[in-house]
């Protein structure tokens, strides 16, 4: 058993304190946000997070599991600090360091012992010898203490069991055997570890987002021909995925992808690429594509509808993606603007980002359930993928409409059986 700091308890920082807890650790999650704390010392959760709240209350009671917002209380028993604050975009796209920064300065002020600093946020390649050269010049003794990288690659929406079950896990440091202490600390995981330098596992993290997120263009460029030839891109997708050098997965075509991380990971890879004097091509049009599908489920609704103005549309989904209610760079908020902006009149529904998005958004009214969004709409658009939206009662979705349209941005349902429900149907790349 260790004894471990997280510095930061949002979406990763919890959930790597919840799970380290759960694996045995002593473990204290330190954020500045106090009424976050607050809330967490109580055991209630702050985000939505499927098998969060239970294991928060079990690691709580079992007092394995502690949160504070005063370093000192954090830092002085800690053998490993991890530190997983947001690195949101900056103003041209690259990452924003600063809340890293404050965090190797502040964990710095408060040591009083060797530690081993692990970096488990996004960050630029190099970073971690930024973190290393801050703890340095604030230290107030000298220390020894080791800078190990550690990104993460868990999902929302399944953070817990992504985290328990990772396909493999990364460390980089410039001192291997730091690289393995701190595998040691996930030893009861069944998993591949890679032991390698500090740049290259920081370079891993953000080649694995950006690979991921071209499949999802690449995969929404098919569709656009699709849609051209007359081909179902769900299909094709399906045929491409049997192929095992291909692989089914991020090979949905639809609104594209959101969230904290694609965007912003996508954008600093490609903002740092240039910084280094090159141009990264591919990059560039991934995120292009990205953002126009959000434009083309607008553009289809406008078709169906011979024109926007004056229109209700009703969405289903807000969250980036189901089981979340993270609205960051969600497709929905891109949505709704464009919407407003032509005149429409929007509402919409979803199971948990609700609240999230009414906190920074006014403008559109929100529905108690997909019924109350559909009643006098002219048509529906489907945003977010959740598994309710699959099991709607159709004929009473028709039944209370005022035009019985649906784009469906997520390809949920099948034109076919929307047609003969008398739906007018459209998908993204469906023939
Ligand atoms: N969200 C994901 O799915 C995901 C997955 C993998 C990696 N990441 C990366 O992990 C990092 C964290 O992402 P997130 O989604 O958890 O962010 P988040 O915004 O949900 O949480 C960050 C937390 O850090 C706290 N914080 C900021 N500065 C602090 C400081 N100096 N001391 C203590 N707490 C501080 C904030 O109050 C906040 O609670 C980012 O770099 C992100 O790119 C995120």
């Amino acid at each position: 058993m260790s004894s471990v700091a997280v510095i930061g308890s949002g979406y990763v920082g919890l959930a790597t304190a919840v799970c380290l807890a759960e694996l045995g650790h002593q473990v204290i999650g330190v954020d500045i946000d106090e009424a976050k704390i607050a809330k967490l010392r109580g055991g209630t959760p702050t985000i939505y997070e499927p098998g969060l709240d239970e294991l928060i209350a079990s690691n709580l009671k079992a007092g394995r599991l502690a949160f504070t917002s005063d370093y000192d209380k954090a830092i002085p028993g800690a053998d490993f600090v991890f530190i997983a604050v947001g690195t949101p975009p900056g103003r041209r796209g690259e990452a924003d360091l600063h809340f890293v920064k404050q965090a190797a300065k502040a964990v710095a002020g408060a040591m009083k012992k060797t530690v081993t600093i692990v970096n488990k946020s996004t960050v630029p390649i190099g970073t971690g010898n930024i973190v290393a050269r801050i703890v340095g010049e604030n230290l107030g003794d000298e220390i020894p203490f080791y800078v190990v990288s550690n990104p993460e690659f868990l999902r929302e929406g399944s953070a817990v069991y992504d985290f328990m079950h990772p396909d493999r896990l990364v460390f980089g440091s410039h001192d291997e055997s730091a690289a393995r202490a701190v595998a040691a600390l996930y030893g009861k995981l069944d998993t591949t570890i890679l032991i390698t330098d500090l740049h290259t596992a920081e370079m891993i993290k953000y080649a694995s987002n950006a690979f991921l997120a071209t499949r999802i263009s690449f995969i929404n460029e098919m569709a656009r021909i699709c849609e051209r030839v007359d081909a179902d891109v769900k299909v094709v997708s399906e045929g491409m995925g049997l192929d095992r050098r291909i692989g089914p997965l991020f090979l949905d075509a639809g609104i594209g992808y959101g969230g904290s991380c694609f965007p912003k990971d996508v954008k600093a890879l490609a903002r740092m690429a240039e910084t280094m004097g090159y141009h990264p091509e591919l990059l560039d049009a991934v995120m292009e594509i990205n953002l126009d599908q959000r434009t083309l489920v607008v553009e289809k609704l406008r078709e169906v509808l011979g024109g926007l103005r004056g229109q209700v549309i009703g969405l289903l989904g807000l969250a980036f993606k189901p089981n979340t209610d993270d609205v960051r760079e969600a497709p929905s908020i891109d949505v709704i603007e464009n919407l407003l902006q032509k005149g429409a009149t929007v509402r919409a529904y979803d199971p948990k980002a609700m609240p999230v998005l009414k906190a920074q958004m006014n403008s559109i009214e929100y529905c108690t359930d997909p019924y109350a969004v559909a009643k006098d709409a002219d048509a529906l658009l489907v945003v977010t993928e959740w598994e309710e939206f699959r099991h709607l009662d159709l004929d009473r979705l028709k039944s209370v409409m005022r035009r019985p349209v649906i784009v469906d941005g997520r390809n949920i349902f099948d034109p076919k059986t929307m047609r003969d429900r008398g739906f007018v149907y459209r998908g993204v790349g469906r023939s």
